[in-house]
């Protein structure tokens, strides 16, 4: 039969392999449980005299009471061991990286345009808007370029099937006729027509794709009719405005005699390059002129009593100098990567 140091060293094994409170639990109880091996030895004494009693029941207690002390211990470690293994789990790695809070911001053509609405404002002007999908008849005929007129052909226009009429804007200078018409019903009646003094900020669209060319890019229209406005004042306005819009008196501008329909005489402004991988080169950023009379005259304004100068300007361009960003289409391609320098 099993001595009670064997039962002792039994039940210290077994504690020890019991992996969690459960397993202690069971192997408490088949020592120390109702019908444990220890407590059997307790039930047996029961049948001894009271002298052989005391001789045999204290190493038994002895024995009882090494087991309870190893079943302590165990519990003991037990519960240590799972509080460290939850502190491990819920362990914070105070030396990764944040994950950061992203900001948005505005795209350099939004704050381009932003940044022009303001200066022009701040000299009188009225901001005003049309349709992206317009009539062929305020792209174009109303603009002096009647049909077949070979003027068409310098807007690579995309046209709508089934609807001849209609065509998505090539340029912001309907917006001249829209306005004109508008201003003139508004003032109807009137001894004098105040002045007209807006930009026309928006979208137009022509077929044309590379590095300083878009499908689909902005104008900045502008345009003043009143009584006696002259290029000098086109001049002086354009210079002041560019001056404004790069922040700098050192700028190299200049006014290339051209051609549009709408305006006689025209002129394209092109500005130069002062620094950077594009520094002496020439770029255009506007069309511009005397707004014909035939113009004035759809427009529902006198010609014979009111002058105008117009202007169209592009923005995206005016972002590429101001950026210094070399290929147009990187601002409508979407890349945050290129996006995002500009926050
Ligand atoms: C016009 O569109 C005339 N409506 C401008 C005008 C207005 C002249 C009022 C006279 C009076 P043009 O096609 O040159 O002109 O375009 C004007 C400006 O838009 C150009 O100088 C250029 O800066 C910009 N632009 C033209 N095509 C594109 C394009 N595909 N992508 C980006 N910018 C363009
Ligand atoms: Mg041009």
């Amino acid at each position: 039969m099993e001595n009670l140091d064997q039962i002792v060293a039994r039940a210290q094994a077994e504690f020890l392999a019991a992996a969690d409170a459960a397993q202690l639990e069971q192997a408490k109880a088949r020592y120390l449980g109702k019908s444990g091996c220890i407590s059997e030895l307790f039930k047996a004494l029961g049948k001894l005299s009271a002298e052989d009693k005391k001789s045999a029941g204290a190493p038994i207690n002895q024995a009882k009471q090494t087991v309870e002390a190893a079943l302590e211990a165990r519990r003991e470690a037990l519960k240590a061991a799972q509080l460290e293994a939850q502190l491990a789990a819920e362990a914070l790695d105070v030396t990764l990286p944040g994950r950061g809070n992203p900001q948005g911001g505005l795209h350099p053509v939004t704050r381009t345009l932003e940044r022009i609405e303001a200066l022009f404002r701040s000299i009188g002007f009225d901001v005003a808007d049309g349709p992206e999908i317009e009539t062929d008849w305020h792209n174009f005929t109303a603009l002096n370029t009647p049909e077949k007129h070979p003027a068409r052909s310098m807007h690579d226009t995309f046209y709508i099937e089934n609807a001849p009429e209609v065509l998505l804007r090539t340029h912001t200078s309907p917006v001249q006729i829209r306005y004109m018409q508008a201003h003139v019903e508004r003032h109807r009646g009137a001894a004098v027509m105040p002045p007209i003094r807006i930009i026309a900020p928006g979208r137009v669209y022509r077929v044309d794709s590379d590095a300083t060319h878009s499908p689909m890019f902005h104008q900045v229209e502008g345009l003043w009719v009143g009584e006696g406005v002259s290029f000098a004042d086109l001049k002086g306005v354009v210079a002041d405005f560019l001056r404004s819009f790069f922040e700098t008196d050192e700028l190299s501008v200049r006014f290339r005699p051209s051609f549009f329909p709408f305006t006689e005489p025209s002129a394209e402004i092109d500005v130069g390059f002062i620094s950077g991988a594009l520094k002496g080169r020439w770029l255009e950023i506007a069309g511009c002129g005397m707004v014909h009379p035939n113009v004035l005259r759809h427009g529902g304004v006198d010609p014979e009593r009111y002058t105008g100068f117009a202007f169209g300007f592009g923005p995206d361009r005016l972002a590429m100098l101001r950026y210094g960003v070399n290929d147009l289409r990187l601002f409508f391609e979407g890349d945050l990567r290129f996006l995002s320098q500009f926050r």
